[in-house]
């Protein structure tokens, strides 16, 4: 059956078999926001896949120091910079990944919400460049508010006629990182073998672990489920009140968003039962044009959306609750796209 992907980097399949410079067939990954805190260490560990055979890096501030330093790892990726405000100039020779890591982070007593009007933007630029230069492109965005910004990226592709739902997506993934850990804590078991489905998306109450489906089996009732389930949905608050006015998560962010990278790679590479959940264009649930839930990964991107799949009364409940947010959420990212005319 159809597992998550969960993959820690460094352990993955060396499926390619080109001999000269490598580099052949491998992905080309264009990362927007790479000199950033959480581009800097996902360049990092997207160089150390042996999968990747080129790394576009992608700023507006200085990004050659960055692209020098890593280019010097010993692994087959190539590495290319472009120090720019105008993603188009590194997309033109078409990538088959864009990953978006740029804007700014939360400060204390911030809402991911709050970020839009910052982040808003880059995603919004970064879209019409991949339009114009890169349609074929998977898109995958980490940038806050994920909610929100993943409406702004698809209504802008959808006004070039450029829109591919199936490859576009909003990383989630380290609510999944989280919840495994969490778990993992509390029933005393290697993390690694911990798996909980993730649905809604990826802010406070619209983080939902489906634990009646997680894998090993847990059983977490009452008072002891409700702490779980807090500590996951504020986890990213924690961060940001920890790092104390210097940012919000950026390594286990980093993580997270190589760990989805990876998943996508491993399928387009022709592996299969690859599963990860993350946030994108649906339509398992009538109400909501875009919801986090488990995907099986194809070569093209999402082979089939896994839906919501069964829950108990308090998981419904945890989503009914959630769905009037989810829709301002993508409301505002819609309506942004609007205005820009
Ligand atoms: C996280 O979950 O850590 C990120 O979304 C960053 C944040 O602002 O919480």
């Amino acid at each position: 059956s159809a597992r998550f992907s969960g993959k820690a980097p460094g352990c993955l399949s060396k499926s390619n078999k080109s001999k000269s410079s490598g580099s052949q067939n491998k992905p080309r990954i264009a990362v927007i926001g790479a000199c950033g805190g959480i581009g800097q260490p996902l360049a990092l560990l997207l160089k150390l896949n042996p999968s990747i055979g080129e790394l576009i890096l992608v700023d507006k501030d200085n990004m050659a120091g960055v692209a020098a330093d890593l280019s010097h790892i010993e692994t087959p990726a190539k590495v290319s910079h472009f120090t720019t405000q105008n993603p188009g100039d590194a997309l033109k020779g078409g990538v088959d990944i864009i990953v978006l890591p740029a804007g700014v982070p939360r400060k204390p007593g911030m809402k991911r919400s709050d970020l839009f009007v910052s982040n808003a933007k880059v995603v919004y630029d970064t879209a019409k460049a991949m339009g114009e230069h890169s349609p074929d492109s998977i898109l995958l965005i980490i940038t806050n508010p994920v909610n929100s910004v993943v409406p702004v990226a698809c209504e802008v592709l959808k006004n070039q006629g450029k829109l591919n739902p199936k490859k576009i997506f909003g990383a989630s993934t380290l609510d999944s990182v989280r919840a495994a850990t969490f778990i993992g804590e509390i029933t005393n078991t290697d993390p690694r073998e911990v798996v909980v489905p993730l649905i809604g998306g990826h802010s406070g109450t619209t983080i939902i672990p489906l634990l009646s489906r997680s894998h090993p089996s847990v059983t977490l009732e009452g008072e002891k489920r409700d702490e779980f389930v807090k500590k996951l949905q504020n986890a990213g608050t924690a961060v940001v009140q920890a790092k104390a006015g210097k940012g919000s998560a950026t390594l286990a962010m980093a993580y997270a968003g190589s760990r989805l990278c990876f998943g996508i790679i491993r399928a387009m590479q022709g592996e299969s039962n690859v599963v990860e959940s993350a946030y994108v264009v649906s339509d398992i649930y009538p109400e909501l044009k875009y919801l986090a839930t488990p995907l099986l990964l194809g070569k093209n991107g999402i082979e089939k959306n896994l839906g919501l799949g069964k829950m108990n009364d308090y998981e419904t409940d945890l989503f009914c609750k959630a769905v009037p947010q989810m829709k301002k959420d993508v409301a505002l990212g819609e309506k942004y796209v609007k205005e820009q005319g």
